[in-house]
């Protein structure tokens, strides 16, 4: 017996002997469609999509259309995430209200998916009535449990702007290290953690105004009380080892109550039963997603209760990234369980993606929006070369600009679209109809033999060992078109059939092929159905398409030309500092401030000045020292700029500088003026430079 043979025997007792013991597994269990129910995070609708959120939406929808492609009924239902204080604060700053805002990134995010072929059920949003129902049901099923506990908190309080400040909305100088310019909870520069009410000469980032303590109100989901459940639930198969282990530190170090309220202003839903009082962005979020199914299933004439009761034997499925664990495993769960409803099956985690091996940059051009992405190269070309590095880890992915480009070019058009285009011509010239015989059995049965293991591959989310797999049998087709070459048989008369066979076989790789990657390139798919004539699903046992009618064969997919991803890469250098929808300039951003006479203007004496030495300042993060020249007068100016420039690259610069500013002592030394640069601070920041012909020392009017 040949030693194919031989090994399918082998493989098909060792199935028998497996599903008598396990049962047949999940991917392959085919005859009873199993109902699944899936979601990817819901974004913030304050900021464009960008290729970091495509790493989790193509990996969900490649395992939706898998499974939809098996015959399950299946659904995918995402939203915007439209609540919370940073929403409410752009919205106002780009001059829109909170519904405007949101409404106008809804359509933005939508088309950024429909163009990227994400195959959505359902696309809501937070701020929907089936969402304040299912909150409102939800908080008090928790409620009448017992679970929601009400304390008096004290918190920072703005008082010009009315409003209680989140710790990142507090700046002010680290109580340990002194530091300038620090957030309200940790110090970048000593690490100290502490609250915002200790900070020294403490700034609210909205107003400017100095934050005072105060009291309020507040109410909590009592998660300690859920400790024991939760030690269950996160070891009971729903999460990635990983996942669970990391959740185990946080569970040992013990949990505490969750506040789940805010004080009005609050763009939100109003809590029942209280005043100004509203629903953490985060408590509504996820509710986002029945909320989203519950409209699909009233447009549908689906069975909510079917999918979300207790005792559903559904399944469930959340797609995320690793920032967001802990709400998803750990809240959730237990919110669900105590308002009495299902939990999910799996939270399926995801890592971050770095571009060039870093993350992303604005400056580099490698932040890239969806849109941008969108402009210059085939959605297609992502989707397979994310598949391609998606494994079931939560380990980061990196786009490599240049492998990416290499990748595709040489597996999808090089490997798979070649099988096509050297067979499909002597098919075409035979009539059109393709053969029955199996040319070259082995081959075929290597085919049906991996089609399993494919399947387990991508319901395992193991969509790299999947490619790898497709592209090592779409190499041994490519060998044995190669060795029997139809091109040269074709030449000698008496040989048709033969070359028939082979290019029959060579077509029938190409569907099966084409099946497998169906989930990852679906209009390509839809293109190879066209000229295949015949669906692509996705059967228990791989049938051989014999005697059977094709179409004329057309180009399925061209090589991406590396100057469309320099292109690509040049166009989100300049698009970063706008990337943010929210605000279509800067004016929005930065409103202008209340108007003043001309003579409070005339106060500042403004001159030109030469930059005639830039240093390091020992122990200065962001602080560079400054000698400007005003022209028979020299300063010493230290101008917090060191992230945005080098001092080698400031000196013999002219600028612009307030001359008649009271000098100010610092840590460092006498600071007698100030520089001026424009810019939102930090690492983006430009200094002021006049035209030629300016000379040190002249007044600026
Ligand atoms: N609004 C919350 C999710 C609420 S779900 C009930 C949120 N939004 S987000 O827009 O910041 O992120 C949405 C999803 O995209 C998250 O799962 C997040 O992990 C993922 N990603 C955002 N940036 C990412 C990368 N750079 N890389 C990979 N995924 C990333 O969190
Ligand atoms: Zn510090």
């Amino acid at each position: 017996m040949r030693a194919a043979a031989l090994r399918q025997i082998f493989i098909h007792t060792f199935d028998i002997v497996a599903r008598y013991f396990f049962g047949p597994t999940e991917a392959n269990r085919m005859t009873s469609p199993r109902k699944i129910l899936v979601t990817s995070a819901l974004p913030y609708a304050n900021g464009a999509i960008h290729l970091g959120h495509m790493v989790e939406t193509i990996q969900t929808d490649i395992w939706v259309r898998f499974q939809k492609q098996r015959g399950h009924e299946c659904y995918y239902v995402c939203a915007d995430d439209a609540h919370g204080t940073a929403i409410m604060l752009s919205a106002e700053k780009a001059g829109l209200s909170p519904e405007q805002q949101i409404a106008r990134i809804h359509d933005e995010h939508l088309a950024d998916f429909n163009d990227f072929l994400i195959d959505f059920d359902h696309y809501h949003s937070t701020h929907s009535e089936e969402n304040r129902e299912l909150s409102s049901l939800i908080y008090e099923r928790v409620k009448a449990n017992g679970h929601i506990a009400e304390r008096t908190i004290t918190q920072a309080y703005d008082p010009e702007k009315g409003m209680f400040l989140a710790d990142r909305y507090i700046k002010g100088r680290c109580p340990k290290c002194k530091t300038e310019d620090q957030y309200g909870d940790n110090c970048e520069a000593c690490g100290a953690t502490y609250s915002p009410l200790e900070l020294i000469d403490p700034v609210s980032v909205v107003s400017g105004a100095t934050p005072v303590a105060k009291e309020s109100k507040h109410f909590f989901f009592t998660l300690p009380e859920f400790a024991d459940y939760l030690k269950t639930w996160t070891r009971a198969g729903h999460l990635q080892d990983e996942v669970a282990n990391k959740l185990a530190e946080w569970l040992d170090a013990g949990l505490q109550e969750w506040d789940i309220s805010r004080d009005a202003p609050y763009f939100g839903f109003e809590i029942p039963g209280e005043k100004d009082k509203f629903f953490y962005v985060w408590l509504d979020a996820p509710i986002g997603y029945m909320a989203s199914f519950k409209y699909l299933c009233e447009q549908n004439g689906l069975d909510f209760d079917t999918y979300w009761k207790a005792d559903s034997d559904a399944e469930l499925y959340h797609f995320i990234g690793k920032d967001i664990v802990n709400f998803h495993a750990l809240f959730w769960p237990a919110l669900l369980s105590s308002a009495n409803f299902r939990t999910p099956t799996k939270v399926c985690v995801h890592g971050f993606l770095t571009v060039d091996g870093k993350k992303m940059s604005k400056s580099r051009g490698t932040f890239i929006n969806a849109r941008t992405y969108l402009e210059h190269l085939n959605p297609e070309y992502l989707r397979y070369y994310y598949a391609s590095k998606l494994g079931h880890t939560v380990d980061d992915i990196d786009l490599n600009l240049e492998d990416f480009v290499q990748r595709v070019n040489s597996d999808l058009v090089g490997k798979v679209v070649n099988i096509a285009s050297r067979t499909a011509k002597f098919v075409q010239k035979a009539g059109g109809t393709l053969s029955a015989t199996i040319a070259e059995p082995e081959l075929w049965a290597r085919y049906v033999e991996q089609a399993p293991r494919i399947a387990e591959l991508y319901e395992a989310r193991e969509y790299n060992k999947a490619m790898r797999e497709i592209m090592a049998l779409a190499d041994a087709a490519n060998e044995y078109i190669a060795e029997q070459a139809p091109w040269s048989l074709n030449k000698t008369p008496g040989n048709e059939q033969a070359v028939l066979d082979i290019c029959s076989l060579g077509l029938n790789c190409f569907r099966a092929i084409m099946m497998f990657l169906k989930p990852v390139l679906p209009e390509t798919a839809i293109k190879a159905e066209a000229f295949l004539n015949c669906s692509l699903d996705w059967p228990e046992t791989l049938d051989f398409l014999g005697e059977h009618q094709i179409e004329a064969f057309k180009p399925l997919m061209t090589r991406i030309e590396k100057d469309k991803v320099d292109a690509m890469v040049d166009a989100s250098k300049e698009s970063a500092p706008v990337a943010a929808p929210a605000a279509d300039s800067w004016l929005g951003k930065e409103p202008v401030a209340d108007e003043i006479e001309f003579g409070d203007f005339a106060k500042v004496d403004l001159r030109i000045a030469r930059i005639a030495n830039a240093e390091h300042v020992e122990g200065a993060d962001k602080l560079l020292r400054l000698t400007l020249d005003l022209g028979g007068e020299t300063r010493n100016v230290f101008a917090g700029i060191k992230s945005a420039y080098a001092p080698e690259d400031l000196i013999g610069k002219l600028t612009v500088m307030v001359a008649n500013l009271k000098p100010r002592k610092m840590k460092f030394g006498m600071s007698e003026g100030m520089v001026l640069a424009a810019g939102p601070g930090k690492d983006e920041l430009y200094i002021l430079e006049p035209h030629a012909g300016a000379q040190p020392g002249m007044r600026v009017m």
